[in-house]
């Protein structure tokens, strides 16, 4: 695929992020010996402002033992935005890994205020009720267009997740986003939740790998569920190395990913029949309607597969479209264009 736009994990490694991994010292990770691993654990707690943090594979599965180790009475709830990545995509994880309860937030831009949590939440008692036990945040909101949450309403929800005994979570796959756009240091955001991953494969290039982060004690338990979800490494070091790598080298560099998101929303915002507001696109994650015309996002992005471009159709008249390092600013011109023609030439009859 010549632009690939379906994801920020369709980029990578690149060689100068593999001759970092070729030149990593390793050991065993699970026994805590490896001096690449322990680095790269102290550095992002450092970064996250936490005590203690653990490697993993994934951010699925770094979401899946952190749900697991808050959420230890079966049907436990934990509360999402309607459209999380961790509650719709992946497999029935909270029901079906965590035998947790998902109650999902109905919200715009996968940002929920602490009035529409405390709704969701109710006041229901009684032996017949499950635990209410965590808020899960999407720092940026996947489907939510790669919004940011404002650090007031992290705050506010934090406070309310307290006075109702529960514990935040955040899903910081793309949690560096955040950080380049609002310029506020991620132990600020991380200062509002009991745990919190980091993903290295998103927009920081890494072939794979997470951090899970919390307290000592939470990071023990994170331990033991890791051993259970089939998460221990072993001479590991190399893929540590990459996410090292980009803690050095793509974190800034997140900026031209955001221009570039920006370029094609303002681009595809000039044509009648695409709905966006270019204000709303923050990050690296593009959503566009399409509007006033018959055409769905399932035949725009099938005649895009045709030219060499890949984008998502979320729904019949939804795309979504992601930036990352692999794309420059003549790709989103030549994505703009081709949108632009596809949409008029469907409108003068020829597709119909
Ligand atoms: C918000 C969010 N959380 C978690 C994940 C899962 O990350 P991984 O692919 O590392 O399992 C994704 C993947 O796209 C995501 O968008």
């Amino acid at each position: 695929m010549k632009i690939d736009l379906f994801s920020d994990t369709n980029f990578g490694p690149t060689l100068e992020m593999r001759k970092a991994m070729y030149r990593a010292e390793v050991g065993n990770e699970v026994a805590g010996e490896d001096p690449t691993v322990n680095r790269l654990i102290e550095r992002v707690c450092h970064l996250l402002g936490k005590e203690a943090g653990v490697f993993m594979p994934s951010g699925t599965m770094s979401n899946g033992v952190a749900y697991r180790v808050w959420c230890d009475r079966a049907g436990d709830r934990i509360f999402f935005d309607q459209y999380a990545h961790a509650a719709n995509l992946v497999s029935g994880l909270p029901s079906g890994l965590v035998n947790a309860t998902p109650i999902n937030i109905k919200c715009t831009k996968g940002i929920f205020n602490t009035k529409q949590l405390e709704l969701a939440i109710g006041n229901q008692k009684g032996y017949n009720i499950p635990r209410k036990r965590l808020v899960s945040i999407e720092q940026t909101t996947n489907l939510g267009g790669g919004a940011v949450w404002p650090l007031s309403i992290l705050c506010a929800i934090y406070q309310v997740a307290k006075n109702h005994g529960m514990f935040v979570h955040i899903d910081g796959a793309r949690l560096f986003n955040a950080v380049v756009f609002s310029k506020i240091p991620a132990r600020e955001f991380c200062c509002y939740a009991d745990s919190v991953l980091v993903d290295f494969s998103k927009g920081l290039g890494a072939p794979m790998g997470a951090v899970l982060c919390g307290s000592k004690d939470f990071i023990e338990n994170a331990w033991y569920y890791k051993f259970q979800q089939g998460g221990t490494m072993h001479q590991v070091g190399i893929l540590a190395a990459a996410c090292i790598y980009a803690l050095d080298n793509n974190i800034e560099r997140l900026v031209d990913d955001h221009e570039n998101a920006q370029l094609l929303a303002m681009s595809l915002d000039k044509h009648a029949n695409i709905k966006i507001n270019p204000e709303d696109v923050q990050t690296n994650i593009v959503i566009f309607q399409l509007y006033d015309t018959t055409c769905t996002a399932y035949q725009l992005v099938n005649y895009l597969i045709k030219n060499d471009i890949r984008l998502l159709a979320l729904n019949e008249k939804k795309v979504r479209a992601i930036i990352h390092q692999g794309i420059n600013k003549n790709d989103i011109n030549i994505v703009s264009a081709t949108i632009r023609y596809f949409l008029d030439k469907y409108n003068s009859s020829e597709y119909v």
